[in-house]
């Protein structure tokens, strides 16, 4: 597993936005995992620049988010649907159709799961995907557990990620549930690029470089892949 260090969170954003642009100079037609979060954004504001001053498109490109939070209606400002909205989607030319979040509401949550693996490979799977990592080394919402999960399903989130998300939901309680990608789906992405910043996820980090592979640490699973990049600022980096 390969980390680079960054004076800046700008600085690892270019960085970030230089790979994805890089893919989609490649192959217009990329098949990207993409996340939310804190770390993310300003990558899509990146990117958004660059689409604006004419040096990417997103027409031909689909996407599949990692997660969703459960019993959330779609439209909330907290649900993920919103945020991938309001932070990439509604500023680039993406075509709604090929952008893929699973559906938190929908009656039957396994077959959602079941059935968003399976458009991943209809589409020829994923070419890059993209990461944060919670405090406790969680990916996606794969909480530390005791084997690492294979599809995607629907995960009961810890109290740690409660506390962490919590400061988002200030009207509506924060849900308790979400669906997530497995760490099996995740690591059928061609190429992986987590970002983490800040003191917060040294441990982490830390874990996932240094420690050994273990489903206590879901990050860690990403020294098994063939093709992951960790992008870090000094803080995040400061336990390596
Ligand atoms: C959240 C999300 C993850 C995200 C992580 C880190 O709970 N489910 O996909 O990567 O936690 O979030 P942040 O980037 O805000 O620190």
């Amino acid at each position: 597993m390969e980390y680079r260090i960054f004076e800046s969170t700008d600085e690892l954003a270019l960085a970030c936005a230089d790979i994805f642009t890089a893919l989609l100079k490649e192959k217009p037609n990329a098949v990207l995992g993409l996340a939310t979060g804190a770390s993310p954004v300003k990558t899509y504001k990146e990117l958004i620049r660059r689409y604006k001053a004419g040096e990417i498109s997103f027409a031909g490109v689909t996407t599949f988010n990692l997660d969703e939070y459960c019993d959330l209606p779609k439209d909330d400002k907290n649900s993920y649907y919103t945020f991938m909205h309001e932070n990439l989607f509604d500023h680039v030319d993406i075509k709604e159709e090929n952008t893929h979040l699973m559906d938190g509401n929908a009656a039957d949550p396994e077959a959602e799961a079941a059935a968003f693996d399976a458009m991943i490979e209809q589409a020829g799977g994923v070419d890059i995907q993209l990461l944060g990592v919670g405090r406790n080394g969680h990916i996606g919402f794969n909480e530390p557990a005791d084997h690492f999960t294979e599809g995607s399903f629907k995960v009961k989130l810890n109290d740690s990620t409660i506390e962490a998300n919590s400061i988002y939901f200030d009207e509506n309680p924060m849900p308790r549930y979400a669906l997530t990608m497995g760490i099996g789906t995740i690591m059928k992405a061609g190429k992986i690029v987590l970002i983490a910043t800040g003191k917060k996820k040294a441990e982490a980090i830390r874990n996932a470089v240094k420690g050994e592979v273990t489903p206590r640490c879901p990050v860690s699973v990403l020294q098994n892949h063939p093709d992951a990049l960790l992008l870090l600022d000094r803080e995040a980096a400061s336990l390596l």
